[in-house]
Order: structure tokens, then C-alpha cells, then sequence
């Protein structure tokens, strides 16, 4: 899928659910960075309560490195979402704000037509 997007390759666009390959790691990877900020931010809040969570971390400064790293996994994660959301168009942000999407008759017709 990541490939795709890049038109990094010629093959057709891969099987779309409701997500498409690449949101689904996204989107779980996410969830999962929220858990490590909270593990590593605790670990740097509370470093001498919370010791065997610091240590196993790797030590305080690691810890820290950790938090940050996350935070910038984060800018990450939005800049290329906000540029595959404009890339989606309107509708789909709409979609996103609202929870559901607006097709058109014509275009229902037409999407009808082709199944
Ligand atoms: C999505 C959630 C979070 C984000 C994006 C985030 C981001 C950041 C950033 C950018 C810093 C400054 C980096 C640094 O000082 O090296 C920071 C510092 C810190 N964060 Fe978080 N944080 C999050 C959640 C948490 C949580 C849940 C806790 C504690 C329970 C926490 C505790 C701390 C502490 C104690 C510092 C100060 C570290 C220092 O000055 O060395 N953070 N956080």
C-alpha cells in the first residue's frame, strides 16, 4: 500500500476494507504509541517510586529519549495523515468529522452500474 501511494510500483491498488492496509498499521501503531507514552512518561515522572519501570527502560535518560522519540513519531503520524486526507478529498474529511459519507444520486447510479 506504501508503495502504491508512492507510485514506488506498478501493481494495482491493493484489496480496500474499510481501512486500507497501511491505515490498519497506522492506526494499531498508534494505540500502541499512546501506551508507550504513558509507560515512559510515568518512568520520567516518577523515577525513584517507579524504578523497576525506569530501569527496564534502560535507565532514566533512556526513558526520556523514549518519551520524546514517541512525541516525534507523533508529528510524524499527523503530517503524513492531514497529506493523505487532502489527498482523499473533501468528502472523506467530511466523513471523518461527521461518521458518514454523502454520495450523490448520480454517482450512486453510476457506482451501481459498475457492480
Ligand atoms: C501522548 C502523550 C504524551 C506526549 C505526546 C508527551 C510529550 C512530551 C514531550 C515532548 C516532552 C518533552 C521532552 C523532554 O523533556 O525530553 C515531555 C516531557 C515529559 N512528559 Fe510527556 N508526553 C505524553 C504523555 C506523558 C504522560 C502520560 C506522562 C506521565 C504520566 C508524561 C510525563 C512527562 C514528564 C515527567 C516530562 C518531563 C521530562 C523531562 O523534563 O525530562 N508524559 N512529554
Amino acid at each position: 500500500m506504501t508503495l502504491y501511494d508512492l507510485h514506488l510500483t506498478k501493481k494495482p491498488l491493493p484489496a480496500q476494507g474499510k481501512y486500507n492496509g497501511a491505515q490498519r498499521i497506522a492506526y494499531t501503531a498508534i494505540v500502541l504509541m499512546g501506551l508507550g507514552s504513558l509507560v515512559t512518561g510515568l518512568a520520567i515522572y516518577k523515577p525513584s517510586q517507579l524504578s523497576w519501570l525506569t530501569s527496564t527502560l534502560g535507565g532514566y535518560t533512556a526513558a526520556r529519549v523514549e518519551h520524546f522519540a514517541l512525541t516525534i513519531g507523533y508529528v510524524l503520524f499527523f503530517l503524513v495523515h492531514i497529506a493523505q486526507v487532502v489527498r482523499a478529498g473533501w468528502n472523506n474529511f467530511r466523513s471523518m468529522v461527521m461518521g458518514y459519507e454523502v454520495i450523490s444520486p448520480a454517482s450512486k447510479s453510476s457506482m451501481e452500474e459498475q457492480h
